[in-house]
């Protein structure tokens, strides 16, 4: 095992995309930022300078921080901000995990361009649980903005309407053919006749789940966020922001130029229509021909049940351990509402729906940040005021949360809460989506676990009914389960992981509007069970 020291200098820097220049900020003036590649067992030690004019963290999205939950990176929740000037480094180890993660930055909507891969190497002397492939490369989605995205939710936030969506999609950082002002800039990945390719895809859009394929070219499935999966084939995939799913593919077409592709996937009914696609090239080494450029076939933007069937194939490769018994049976709704704006606040403040202001929540509970300590600190330090341990574990009223219902029966309460759990826990948690503005598919993550995804279904989760389709044998270990839209899905994992863990949706507009929740799990017996003191250097508010 190694140690892998990184300088990571947040900055601004001049990118340009679609003729239209940003002063974009990005990491070490790389845009995606630069990828980091390590072996299962290994340290990663990235110390951080923010030289940029706005607060900056560093999430390291999917690996769980066993203990180091002071390096997990969300603002306000494991620390507080680096400020301009100010540096951070951040130590955790890989533990157990193999295939692909990514890192971004978890401070308002700076991701949008401070992202990069992670890629896990099996452990020293372990090789793939396939045959080793010839090539492996990092696919990032992304989502371009002409503005500055801090302005767009600057502006949302005022005004309580829906931000402007992005201008384009891309493939490592480029929008691609489709696109004006694009086309030199494509990404060309080569591939060579009779050669295997490993591509890591990584959805880090910031708003978007994106359909994925490649012209002519099925991808057999081996992994997902960053665990092995059994092997299927399909010719598309459906990431949701947050997921990374690995595919091998094989370099057996006539040696030509395929596209590789992205499109959006749109649950919500009221979605505007987008039918934008970025692309990249698939190139085979030495190929001359310049016959036309294929684009793959992806399920059209609204194809939900294409979605519902590929997500039915993910499997453990083998029998898991699931834990059978369960301590915490919580039931936590998912959706968006709308707040009644009064003018009080002031001018132009009430922007959304019939002058109402967007908002979003779990358990009618609309999470808002603490600002004076993270909430990790308080939780170890005992700091009073902080947050209040009254996240519910049911909502607070029950209705149908997939049919219609009237806007006025539920307004969120903001608050900072959260849900205690006793370390070793084991914790069941059925993520049911509601219609009360629009429904829609949301990519739900959890911090510092990685869970067991027993089963998804459509409508009103079902206690007596729906427990049947739970799969206990061998269901995927995810760190992001998409919440069907108008449907749910349950979760298990156990609470050996001491920290302050959040939860929310991954499109950021929703956490902007408050999709979010804190799981906070003491200490257990001993060292071994308890969160590592926190680092020096750690930033304070
Ligand atoms: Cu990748 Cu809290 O996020």
């Amino acid at each position: 095992v190694k140690t892998h020291y990184h300088d990571f200098v947040v900055q601004a820097t001049p990118v340009t995309r679609l003729c239209n220049t940003q002063n974009s900020i990005t990491v070490n003036g790389q845009f995606p930022g630069p990828t980091l590649e390590v072996n299962n067992g290994d340290t990663l030690v990235v110390k951080v300078t923010n030289k940029a004019r706005y607060n900056v963290t560093i999430h390291w999205h999917g690996v769980r921080q066993i203990r180091t939950g002071w390096a997990d990176g969300p603002e306000f929740i494991t620390q507080c901000p680096i400020r301009p000037g100010g540096t951070y480094t951040y130590r955790f180890t890989i533990q157990g995990q193999e295939g692909t993660l990514w890192w971004h930055a978890h401070s308002s909507w700076l991701r949008a361009t401070v992202y990069g891969a992670i890629i896990i190497h099996p452990r020293d002397g372990t090789s793939y649980p396939f045959p080793k492939p010839n090539r492996e490369t990092p696919i990032l989605l992304g989502e371009w903005w002409n503005a500055n995205p801090i302005d767009v939710v600057r502006r949302a936030t005022f005004t309580g309407a829906a931000p402007n969506v992005s201008d384009a999609y891309t493939i490592n950082g480029q929008p691609g053919d489709l696109y004006n002002c694009s086309r030199k800039d494509t990404v060309i990945v080569p591939i060579s006749s009779g050669e295997t390719h490993l591509l890591r895809v990584i959805n880090a859009a910031l708003n978007q789940e994106l359909f994925f394929g490649v012209a002519s070219h099925p991808f057999t499935v081996v992994g997902a966020d960053a665990s092995y999966v059994k092997p299927f084939t399909t010719t598309f995939l459906m990431l949701g922001p947050g997921q990374t799913t690995d595919v091998l593919i094989q370099g057996n077409k006539s040696p030509g130029q395929y596209y590789i592709a992205a499109s959006p996937y749109q649950s919500a009914q009221n979605a505007p229509f987008d039918n934008t696609t970025t692309t990249a090239i698939l190139r085979y080494t030495g190929s001359t021909s310049s016959a036309p450029l294929q684009l793959p076939s992806l399920p059209f933007l609204n194809d939900t049940n294409s979605v519902a069937s590929f997500t039915s194939k993910f499997r453990s490769p083998r029998k898991v351990e699931v834990p059978t018994t369960i301590d915490e049976n919580l039931f936590f709704t998912v959706g968006l509402g709308l707040n009644n704006c009064t003018k009080q606040l002031g001018p132009g403040r009430c922007q959304g729906p019939n002058g109402t202001r967007f908002t979003a929540s779990m358990n009618n509970v609309s999470f808002t940040l603490p600002s004076n300590f993270s909430i990790l600190q308080a939780h170890t330090q005992s700091i009073k005021g902080v947050f209040t341990s009254d996240f519910p574990a049911a909502p607070p009223l029950t209705f149908d949360y997939t049919g219609n219902v009237s806007r006025g029966l539920w307004q969120p309460a903001a608050g900072t809460k959260v849900y205690r759990l006793k370390f070793g826990s084991r914790v069941q948690v059925v993520l049911q989506g509601t219609s009360i503005f629009a429904a829609e598919n949301h990519p739900i993550h959890l911090h510092g676990y990685d869970f067991y995804v027993l089963a998804t279904g459509s409508g009103n989760f079902n206690p007596r009914t729906d427990t049947a389709k739970f799969n206990l044998v061998d269901p995927p270990l995810r760190n992001t389960v998409g919440v069907p839209v108008n449907g749910w899905a349950v979760i298990r994992f156990v609470a050996d992981n001491p920290g302050a863990w959040i939860m929310h949706c991954h499109l950021d507009v929703h956490i902007t509007w408050g999709l979010a929740m804190v799981f906070v799990v003491d200490n257990g017996v001993g060292t071994l069970q308890s969160i590592e003191e926190a680092p020096e250097d750690l930033p304070l508010c």
